[in-house]
């Protein structure tokens, strides 16, 4: 047998161009750029992303494929990382005979992902968690967008200080969580490009460890027994920086879809939500259709809410009227105490095999045979 194959035309490949080609069931790309023809595997070493359909780009000291999963970068011809950098791609040695492009069978240089020792989010990898059987630890997530140079009184984040307050007198531990106090980046929606491509732990948070999110993954997930979040209502819904948030957990949810992992077991939600005028019913379908489908579960009359309806644009009276407020003071006490309540049951009676009643990969069109064949037909 010998030891080059023939994958290509000549032709197939012009200048500035590449492509994916199959060797023995394995996928290589080829590239035609700067004058010479070079091959290197197509499965990133990070998460297996394809970089057949990365950029090219000269950089560096020569030409570079960049993943287009999250941007691990790669020498075409060298299949070497960036300088500095010690990963190595999986290299082919390249012949031209006949107008042919010939690949070898084998590669001439094996990939290694390089040891990375310095692992920032070693304890979200492993999962970590930092709940006992006898833990209350009680997170709350302030929502509210208000600036701390323009500080104004928060009647969602007020709240939310009254019910720790009681939480501690209860003998919880409790931290706060202000979401406007953190830097963290939008999501940027690696899920439309692949559902493999979301990891977890969130690559922005593997990219950057320092990104505001990941404190958030470590408290709610490691950390908390339950989660007591506040917000204001925005034009009828949740706060913008919940929705950044939100869409940060699509890591969490993402594992249920792809690995059958339900990273948020026996934990409890429960919610506060203040506006000016009313629809804290929507806010709260909204906010319990995630938390449920991240797995969190919540205790009888799970939310709190307080408005003063829909003609009260007297916004002035609003805080005044919140501040006396003899309903609030007992609600957010009481749905405290039904969250502990739960957390207790759950603690006693954990539940070691969650059935998932969800979409998951396996269901997916293209991954059902018989439905593949549907599709096509
Ligand atoms: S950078 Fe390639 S899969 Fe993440």
């Amino acid at each position: 047998m010998s030891d080059f194959i023939e994958v290509l035309g000549l032709n197939d490949l012009p200048p500035d161009s590449h492509r994916s080609v199959a060797v023995n069931g394995v996928q290589v790309v080829l590239f035609n750029y700067g004058g010479s023809i070079t091959a290197i595997g197509n499965a990133c070493l990070h998460k297996g992303g394809p970089l057949a359909k990365g950029q090219v780009e000269k950089k560096y000291d020569g030409y570079y494929v960049t993943c287009p999963w999250h941007g691990w970068e790669y020498n075409i011809k060298t299949g070497g990382a960036p300088p500095g950098y010690k990963d190595q791609q999986t290299v082919y040695a390249v012949k031209i005979e006949n107008q042919k492009i010939l690949l070898s069978v084998k590669p001439v240089t094996k990939a290694n992902k390089a040891k990375h020792d310095d692992r920032p989010l070693l304890d979200l990898e492993q999962l970590r968690y930092q709940t006992t059987p006898t833990s209350l630890n009680i997170l709350g997530i302030s929502t509210t967008n208000l600036n701390e140079t323009l500080p104004r009184y928060s009647t969602s984040e007020e709240a939310l200080i009254k019910a720790l307050d009681h939480a501690e007198k209860n003998g919880a531990s409790t931290k706060l969580i202000k979401l406007r106090d953190l830097l963290y980046r939008h999501c940027e929606g690696y899920y439309s490009q692949h559902e493999n491509a979301c990891t977890w732990p969130c690559s922005i948070s593997e990219m950057n460890p320092d990104d505001g999110m990941t404190g958030v993954y470590r408290d709610l997930v490691l950390w908390a027994d339950v989660v007591l979040l506040s917000t204001p209502i925005r034009w009828g819904n949740a706060s913008s920086l919940y929705y950044k948030m939100a869409e940060r957990l699509n890591c969490v949810q993402n594992q249920i879809t792809l690995k059958d992992k339900v990273l948020i077991k026996d934990k409890v939600a429960a919610f506060i939500i203040t506006g000016g005028q009313d629809n804290i019913q929507q806010v709260a379908g909204q906010l319990q259709t995630f938390f449920t489908e991240l797995g969190f579960v919540f205790p009888p009359f799970s939310f709190v809410g307080w408005s003063r309806g829909w003609i009260s644009e007297d916004m002035e009276r609003n805080v005044a009227a919140f501040a006396k407020s003899r309903f609030v003071d007992r609600s957010v006490k009481e749905l405290v105490d039904n969250a502990i309540w739960l957390s207790r049951q759950l603690k006693a009676t954990p539940c070691e095999q969650v059935a998932i009643p969800l979409p998951k990969i396996s269901d997916a069109p293209s991954k059902l045979k018989e439905a593949t064949e549907d599709f096509t037909s």
